[in-house]
């Protein structure tokens, strides 16, 4: 198979993930050009990356007319429409970053130039390629569990990990990023639609940001958590979850990763504000339940409140149910009839990247893509915009206090 030859435009944690892949396996890409409007990130990409063509500016880099096999774009959500159509007009083949973009017109418009320039765009809805779910698909497929009748899955995001993205980070505002229910969980609406594989016709969605406000702040609270006297016993506390999850502490940090660049970096940011006095208003729980077509239905209930960042998933089936833990790589059937069986999930190959080999798979199953080789896991834009439709369907519901909202394609 050929090499193909990758640009990043938003060189960002996600972007990183993209590029690190080309650089682990220079045999499958070679990274040619990083877009970012951050000197520091060019600079990482020029001495970590070894990429040559650097830009501050999407069109320098369009003017430039590189030739390239597929652009990843990882900017923020809210500027996916204008470099998703800046570079389908120019004619690249796109890996675009989940969400599409930030309205059902972005949405379709991003969907009306791939068609009309006739380019792929691969939406990277990475759960699709992990071994759990991979195995639930397959599992489904055999036709062990009979007919699905409904799935009951859960996102539970952890405190910690809601903490940093939805109250403190670039995913707390509805009007900047996108509301939860699509920033989030158009994964696992992704996943469901995939399951089931039918349209889905309707949605309910009821929900709130009911925890993370100034009503529930401790008494004695302090704006920030570097000069709070009561850090030491909030669960919140921005100090102690930067220096236990250093993974987060990359969105802030300027400089190394000791405990004290932490502390320097953190001291009066964003992400050092109380957890109950920040600016945010997406949801902090929400349920969305779905109609599919031939009576299937569906249940997702995201949630900030876990102590660990998990996804389960219950499937009903006419002749056996299934039950799965992702993060535990836990899955088993229990046939109505017969012994439970459990089944393995091994994810020793997929060795990089994260979200279970959900990266390591969608780059490798990427690379056969773009070498004419089909996937029946890839995520063309079509199929995605239908479980974004389903996103923007649950919220409109969720803000009309769960009324049923018709998805419409
Ligand atoms: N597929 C997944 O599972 C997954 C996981 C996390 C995030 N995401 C999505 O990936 C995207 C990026 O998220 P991230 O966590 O990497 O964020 P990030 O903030 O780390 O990265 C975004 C990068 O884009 C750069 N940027 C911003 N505006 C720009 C512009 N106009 N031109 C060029 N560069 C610009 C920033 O400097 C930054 O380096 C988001 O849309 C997010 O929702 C997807």
């Amino acid at each position: 198979m050929k090499r193909k030859r990758l640009a990043v435009i938003g060189f960002g944690g996600r972007g990183q993930i993209y590029g690190g892949y080309a650089k682990e396996f220079p045999d499958q890409f070679e990274f040619i050009a990083a877009v970012d409007n951050d000197i520091l990130k060019l600079e990482k990409a020029k001495l970590d990356y070894g990429v040559k063509h650097l830009f501050s500016d999407y069109n320098d880099f369009l003017k430039a007319g590189l030739d390239l096999d597929i652009v990843a774009i990882s900017t923020q959500d809210a500027s996916h429409r204008e470099h998703a159509v800046a570079c389908l007009q120019h004619g690249y083949d796109l890996l675009l970053e989940k969400p599409i973009a930030t309205s059902v017109e972005d949405c379709l418009e991003i969907l009306k130039y791939s068609q009309q320039f006739n380019r792929k765009v691969i939406v990277c809805h990475v759960l699709r390629y992990s071994p759990f779910y991979d195995k639930v698909k397959e599992i489904i497929d055999s036709g062990i569990l009979g007919e699905i009748m409904t799935i009951n899955a859960s996102e539970n995001i952890g405190y910690y990990h809601y903490s940093h993205s939805y109250v403190r980070g670039p995913w707390r505002s509805s009007a900047k990023s996108s509301p939860i229910i699509l920033a989030k969980c158009c994964h696992d609406l992704d996943i469901i639609r995939y399951l089931i594989n039918k349209p889905c016709l309707s949605v309910n969605s009821l929900g709130d940001l009911t925890y993370f406000k100034k009503e529930n702040a401790p008494e004695g609270s302090s704006e920030y958590c570097s000069d709070c006297a009561l850090k030491d016993s909030c669960a919140f506390n921005a100090q102690r979850l930067y220096t236990k999850y250093r993974w987060m502490a990359g969105y802030f940090l300027k400089g190394n990763n000791s405990d004290a660049d932490i502390f320097k970096d953190l001291k009066y940011s964003n992400y050092d504000r109380c957890v109950y006095k920040s600016d945010n208003d997406v949801a902090d729980h929400q349920v969305t339940i779905m109609n599919f077509e031939g009576g299937i239905t569906a249940s997702l209930t995201m949630s900030a409140f876990s102590k660990e960042i998990y996804r389960d998933i219950k499937i009903h089936g006419t002749k056996a149910e299934l039950v799965g833990i992702m993060e535990d790589n836990f899955l088993e059937i229990r046939p109505y009839q017969g012994e439970v069986i459990n089944i393995p999930i091994d994810i020793s190959e997929a060795v990089y990247g994260g979200h279970n080999g959900g990266d390591y798979f969608m780059m490798n199953e990427l690379h056969k893509e773009l070498n004419g080789i089909k996937s029946s896991r890839i995520s063309y834009l079509d199929v995605s915009v239908e479980s974004h439709l389903m996103a923007f369907a649950a919220e409109k519901s969720r803000l009309d206090g769960g009324s049923i909202q018709f998805i419409k394609m």
